[in-house]
């Protein structure tokens, strides 16, 4: 059995008060013995202060990460930083990144293969627009953006993938249950090509977009939705916890 994972992406959100008084509050509504991994993913600036804070149930993760260990990229953040200041893993590939700051799968490659270089583990997001969906592309796009990052040389043991399809992202537009369900398996499908059946059993596929405590129960009871990776609504603990306990084994 894969155990659920859910994840609250914040994107570029919270103040640093704001921010401690969220994970405090997650923190204190957590059931006991869960029985599902979760994390959140703040802004880089907040991540040091909240490591301080953050309870043991919660991870700590990061949005982005630079592939070079170090030297001149102004502006950018090396996975090593990354694991110093208490992360554990790192969201690479997210949509917002690959369509608004043009990262290509090349680029994504280097990232996720630097990341697991350091130890952290990793959510590598997929998910085709609308005019794909529309067009009929959606395998076609998934394909791509899974065989073009993951492969042989990528250990898979601490990568979990997140579908989200791109149109349903902040938009309120929930995949429906069975849409979920169809992309993961093609998603799954493809990793026991890639790899092997074994580690197609085991990947953990997360989905994004407009996750919210309402419907979170009845997406992830799909076979092959293993958690979710929320945006809007992981900045409110109330629904953020309603995704974690929709998550729980029944
Ligand atoms: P929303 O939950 O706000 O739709 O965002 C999903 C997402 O992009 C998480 O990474």
């Amino acid at each position: 059995m894969r155990k659920k994972y859910v994840a609250g992406n914040w994107k570029m959100n919270l103040t640093l008060a704001d921010a401690k008084a969220l994970v405090q509050g997650i923190a204190a509504g957590m059931p006991a013995n869960a029985g599902v991994d979760v994390a959140v993913f703040p802004p880089f600036v907040l991540l040091h202060p909240l490591a301080a804070v953050i309870g043991g149930s919660i991870q700590l993760g990061a949005q982005n990460c630079h592939y070079e260990a170090s030297g001149a990229f102004t502006g950018e953040i090396a996975p090593q930083m990354l694991l110093d200041v208490g992360c554990k893993s790192v969201i690479i590939g997210h949509s917002e990144r690959r369509h608004i700051f043009g990262e290509t799968e090349e680029l994504l490659k280097k990232k996720v293969m630097a990341a697991l270089k350091v130890g952290l583990k990793v959510i590598y997001c997929v998910g085709e627009k609308l005019d794909e969906r529309e067009a009929g592309q959606t395998e076609a796009v998934l394909h791509r953006q899974i065989h073009k990052v993951l492969g042989a040389d990528v250990p898979l043991d601490e990568v979990t993938i997140a579908y989200e399809p791109v149109w349903a992202i902040g938009t309120g537009k929930t995949a429906s249950p069975q849409q979920a369900q169809d992309a993961h398996a093609y998603i799954r499908g493809q990793i026991g090509k890639l790899y092997n059946a074994k580690a197609a059993e085991a990947v953990r596929i997360q989905y994004g977009g407009s996750v919210k405590a309402s419907n979170a129960r009845e997406l992830l009871g799909q076979p092959d939705v293993d958690g979710a990776l929320v945006g809007g609504a992981s900045l409110k603990a109330d629904e953020f916890l309603g995704i974690i306990k929709g998550a729980q084994p029944a």
